[in-house]
């Protein structure tokens, strides 16, 4: 909801520049913190920061959660969006537009952030403005932006407002991109981001040994790493870098720089509600006539698209295994195009298949056995809360460092091999199911790691603590 008045333009800015300056020596007489919180329009980012949202409303700050107006409809035409918020009256919505027309497609990255960034910033001066003027004793205090939204702290330091960044993807990844200078510097990756060899190394003395192949942007193109290079120096505006992790999941990583501040996980709620799908919630009520720890959970999260042969070997593996399943197949995100065919071989008759689903829910039913993810971060943490063993098919760019993680550090997933010519067979899926539900210590390692991820954000956790202070520093 756009703020819009009936007075003229140059009034509004007037007004508005006269209310906000004279609101710059009130902001604090309330003692309560006013976060404006802006997401990059991705579902990844979107869901993290409304649940750092719903954790600082519970501790009685005010949030303001900037959408783009494309997204606010798609969250209120799925049923789960903003407009269906109840009980947060602390958390307000207003939204700007992305520059792009509604039928645009929107997965076209480049697109997406040369529109964000030639269109938005010049609005959000006066959007704070209005929100201020509306609010002269509680004025914003500290913008809070997710990555590709660096520019939104420079609004605001421009502003004298302070800032900080939510970084939705692992600490481990964050580390990547803060080292890339010492990376070029010691000839590990070129000045374009690509490896000079595969090999092992290490971010930081103490951190566990990573493959070269499993940098965060690996495999994305020259443009997209230097779009990681800039954002780096704008996000240097944040004074912190909130981790959605714990000292527990990644503690040598968190040691890189006092700047990495762990506030993870956060699960203040169990529903995402901000979903762009609406969630089929007949999937609850399914999992409830499966046996317990039975059932096959695949979901590739909200960007990843699988590709036709691999979609049809996907099926076919899931057919194989002796097990239910619950397969997650989303619409494209380009005006919610189906895209998928299946074998005419496929019977299904053992699964439910779904468009979205209500994920948290899911993950933490009792009939859930295994995760078949692309290890997405947000999807990642969830399935570690909720106790569940992983087989990891990552796609692209941080999942390739989450796989590390599951696989090799925490050790409470395995791996799924592709062949020689790039698939995930369906024999290679039935082979790794079966041996991943004979394994009792993943399961027992996936139950030991969800009560320690789960403890830190707990209210005397080691995330919880972070958190005061953040909204202390906030004030
Ligand atoms: C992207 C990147 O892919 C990911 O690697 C990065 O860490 C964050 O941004 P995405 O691909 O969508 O995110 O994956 P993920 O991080 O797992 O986020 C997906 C979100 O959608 C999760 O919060 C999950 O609960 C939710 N979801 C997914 C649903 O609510 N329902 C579904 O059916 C599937």
């Amino acid at each position: 909801m756009h703020i819009v008045k009936s007075i003229s333009h140059s009034q509004i800015i007037y007004l508005s520049l006269l209310k906000f300056l004279s609101c710059k020596s009130t902001f604090n007489q309330m003692g309560v913190p006013h976060f404006l919180v802006i997401p990059y329009p991705v579902q990844g980012h979107v869901n993290p920061l409304m649940q750092l949202c719903e954790a600082l409303a519970k501790h009685g700050c005010k949030i303001t959660f900037v959408h783009t107006e494309f997204n606010h409809k798609r969250a209120n035409s799925a049923g789960a969006g903003p407009d269906n918020l109840k009980g947060s009256s602390r958390i307000k919505f207003v939204t700007l537009p992305d520059g792009l027309d509604p039928e645009d497609d929107r997965s076209d990255f480049n697109k997406v952030i040369s529109s964000i960034k030639g269109n938005m910033p010049a609005m959000l001066p006066k959007l704070i403005a209005d929100i201020n003027a509306l609010d002269v004793d509680n004025c914003i205090t500290c913008i809070v932006g997710t990555m590709n939204m660096g520019w939104a702290l420079e609004v605001g330091n421009k502003l004298g407002i302070k800032g900080a960044l939510l970084w939705t993807a692992s600490a481990t990844s964050l580390a990547a991109c803060y080292c890339i200078p010492s990376l070029i510097h010691d000839g590990i990756i070129d000045p374009d981001g690509i490896p000079t060899k595969n090999q092992k190394i290490q971010l930081s003395p103490k951190m566990p040994m990573m493959d070269t192949a499993d940098l965060p942007w690996a495999g994305l193109s020259k443009t997209l790493f230097s779009c990681i290079v800039q954002e780096m120096k704008t996000l240097e505006l944040g004074e912190w870098w909130l981790c959605n992790s714990t000292c527990d999941l990644e503690p040598q990583t968190l040691a890189i720089s006092p700047r990495f501040i762990p506030i993870g996980p956060l699960m203040e709620s169990d529903t995402n509600k901000n979903s762009f799908w609406q969630e089929d919630t007949t999937s609850l009520e399914w999992l409830d006539q499966q046996p317990p720890k039975s059932v096959v959970y695949v979901s590739f999260g909200s960007l990843a698209i699988v590709e036709p042969n691999q979609f049809k070997e996907l099926a076919l593996g899931l057919d194989l295994i002796d097990k239910p399943f619950l397969w997650v197949v989303r619409p494209s995100n380009d005006n919610n195009k189906a895209n998928s065919t299946y074998p005419d071989e496929f019977h299904g008759s053992k699964g439910k298949i779904v468009n979205w689903v209500p994920q948290r829910k899911i993950l933490n039913h009792p009939a859930i056995a295994c995760f078949i993810s692309h290890c997405g971060w947000n999807s990642t943490l969830e399935c570690v809360c909720s106790g569940v063993p992983f087989l990891c098919w990552p796609f692209f760019s941080d999942q390739f460092v989450n796989r590390w993680y599951i696989c090799d550090v925490w050790k409470v997933g395995l791996k799924l091999d592709k062949d020689e010519n790039g698939l995930i067979l369906k024999g290679e899926i039935r082979k790794k199911v079966d041996q991943l539900l004979g394994n009792e210590e993943i399961k027992a390692r996936s139950l030991k790691l969800k009560e320690l991820t789960v403890n830190s954000s707990a209210k005397s956790g080691r995330s919880s603590m972070n958190l005061e202070k953040f909204i202390n520093w906030a004030k």
